[in-house]
């Protein structure tokens, strides 16, 4: 099967269990300060997981684009990639445990959808501990679906126990789906036996963990449940790696055709990243390469590629040519990647040339300093100053027989991450603070301002914000002047002062635009029910909120610098107070 069918399959299974399909939300969290990229399907939900009534109903499903680059290092083996897609069902407040996983185990087994033999399958729930107790709950249901004794394991929260997803939030035990790779599987399920692979995992969010570390029990408990494509279709293909599947073999046949050389840890080190660069660059939020956050990250995949292109004895400009592949292969199910074509190709051109040209000058340092073992403060200045990735000074290093500190290379490395991300993880996962909420509307303020003072060509292209500033992206093609930037100011607080009421509406997309709302990020389907925010004679926009209830209540709006991001693409940082 591959992965379009068992996309298809899923939604449309769920669907028939009157689930709405929603379209996958950014990988850049909009509004969340709490993780760079989205790393789960149930992250861009958190809000609704903790009670907020989502717009779609109780139940909905998807497919996420989901990024995890804890592993990176590890990519180039048979199953570690930066980017996958995982489906997801979710009970907002509504079904159970019994229900979920009848249904999951009626997708797995049915013959009009995955129609796995019952053989194959294995279980495992959560064993119990302080906190919780032992899922004997979960564990009935699948006895009653026929799964035996067996074949179900108790494992503690290491195995058993998702979430949150950032450091507070929602979270629960958790009962994990194996299918058994080879033929002929034993009778006696052992999680241990890396011939069973997870492949879906339904979560029983009953808890909301606080800064504190407490389990504050949720007032409707919900399900969160997650199959991760790639794994998936790689079991059920009979395949040993998601690089022998059909969502990569085009990729590395173009990047086969370009090497002199090869070396398939190298391919796929390249399939992989530009893979991920290209989803990222795609996103309509702008995300380019840079030394912060998820530009930082960006950076880092995309040259860890060329590093590997280098390797592989390719001399030209490649990264490019293997993200219109990436661009090919998906643009069906992910539009934006087409829409976004030619900001990918450029910024990843533009990246390649310029860590080609570090790269050099790097090399020239390398050899001056490469008369004995290599430091760690030299190789994070290799790092920092030349975009030397670690592993190339290593491999430089051995060439000459020398080593290099990379103990103390992490620790100047960690340091260096700890100051410039000190903000990402001061707060928890839906922060809802009143300074956040008052951010919320200041952006829509803002993003009213720039449009009455330079007209309807400002558009959104990306927004952030965390408990300390707001941070808009939009299009304009130079940068403010002084005069400008005080007269948005002054448009921004005027409006603050006149008092005027925000309120939010629900109702379908199509009806928004009608109204006059602006929609840029997420919304995809004119069906789909979206909150509308109005300030009235000010501002109209499709949004998640929260937002303070008046204008007064935002506080007096200061911005604190504008630059540019990428061409056309400015950005503002601003704080309220
Ligand atoms: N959130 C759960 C996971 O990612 C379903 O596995």
């Amino acid at each position: 099967m591959d992965a379009k069918t068992l996309i298809k399959k899923y939604l449309d299974f769920f669907a028939s269990k009157q689930h709405v399909v929603i379209p996958s939300a950014s990988l850049v969290p909009e509004n969340d300060p709490t993780v760079l990229f989205t790393t789960a399907g149930m992250h861009p939900l958190v809000p609704f997981l903790l009670g907020q009534p989502h717009p779609q109903g109780k139940r909905i499903c998807d497919v996420q684009k989901c990024i995890r680059t804890t592993d990176i290092e590890e990519v180039g083996d048979d199953t570690h990639l930066t980017f996958f897609e995982m489906l997801g069902n979710w009970s907002l407040g509504d079904y159970f445990k019994k229900e979920a996983i009848e249904w999951s185990w009626d997708f797995l087994t049915s013959k009009e959808c995955l129609g796995i033999p019952k053989e194959r399958l294995a279980i495992t729930c959560f064993a119990g501990d302080d906190d919780a107790p032992k899922d004997e709950e979960a564990a009935e249901v699948w006895r009653g679906l026929g799964v035996p004794e067996e074949r179900i394991a108790f494992l503690p929260k290491e195995d058993n126990w998702w979430g949150p997803a950032g450091k507070t939030g929602p979270c629960g035990p958790d009962t994990e789906m194996f299918y058994y790779k080879k033929d002929n599987p034993p009778t006696k399920f052992d999680p241990e036996d890396e011939n069973w692979v997870e492949i879906w995992n339904n979560v029983f969010m009953q808890f909301n963990k606080q800064e504190d570390g407490e389990l504050k029990p949720l007032s409707k408990p919900s399900v969160d449940t997650g199959m991760g494509v790639e794994r998936t279709i790689v079991a059920l293909q009979g395949k040993l790696t998601v690089y022998d599947t059909e969502l990569f073999q085009p990729i590395l046949a173009t990047i086969r055709e370009l090497a002199e050389k090869q070396d398939h840890k190298a391919e796929r080190i390249i399939a992989d990243h530009i893979r991920t660069a290209t989803f990222v660059l795609g996103e309509d939020t702008g995300v380019v390469p840079s030394n912060m956050d998820q530009g930082y990250i960006l950076r880092r995949l995309i040259r860890r590629a060329v590093r590997y292109g280098r390797n592989l004895g390719i001399d030209q400009t490649f990264c490019h040519v293997v993200a219109s592949v990436v661009i090919k292969e998906y643009k069906t199910r992910y539009p934006e990647l087409l829409k976004n074509e030619s900001r990918i190709v450029e910024e990843l051109q533009r990246e390649e040339k310029r860590f080609k040209e570090t790269l050099e000058q790097g090399l020239k340092i390398f050899d001056k300093i490469a008369t004995k073992d290599i430091t760690g403060d030299q190789a994070f200045l290799l790092f920092q100053s030349h975009g030397f990735p670690l592993e190339l000074t290593v491999e430089l290093a051995k060439e000459r027989g020398f080593n290099v500190d990379e103990k103390s290379y992490h620790e100047a490395f960690k340091k260096h991450q700890e100051a410039s991300k000190g903000d990402k993880f001061a707060s928890g996962l839906a922060d809802h603070s009143e300074k956040t909420i008052s951010l919320h509307t200041a952006t829509h303020l803002l993003h009213a301002a720039l449009r009455k003072i330079f007209g309807d060509e400002v558009q959104q292209k990306g927004s952030n914000i965390t408990p300390e500033r707001l941070r808009f992206d939009f299009s304009f093609p130079r940068k403010l002047t002084q005069e400008e930037k005080e007269q948005v100011e002054k448009q921004v607080n005027t409006w603050i002062q006149t008092g005027t009421d925000v309120t939010r509406e629900e109702m379908p997309l199509a009806d928004a635009k009608k109204a006059g709302a602006i929609a840029f990020f997420g919304e995809k389907y004119d069906e789909q029910k979206v909150s509308v925010f109005t300030i009235p004679g000010i501002s109209k926009e499709v949004c998640t909120g929260p937002h303070v209830k008046n204008t007064k209540d935002v506080g007096t709006f200061k911005i604190k610098k504008e630059e540019s991001i990428s061409a056309g693409v400015r950005r503002i940082k601003a704080t309220v107070n």
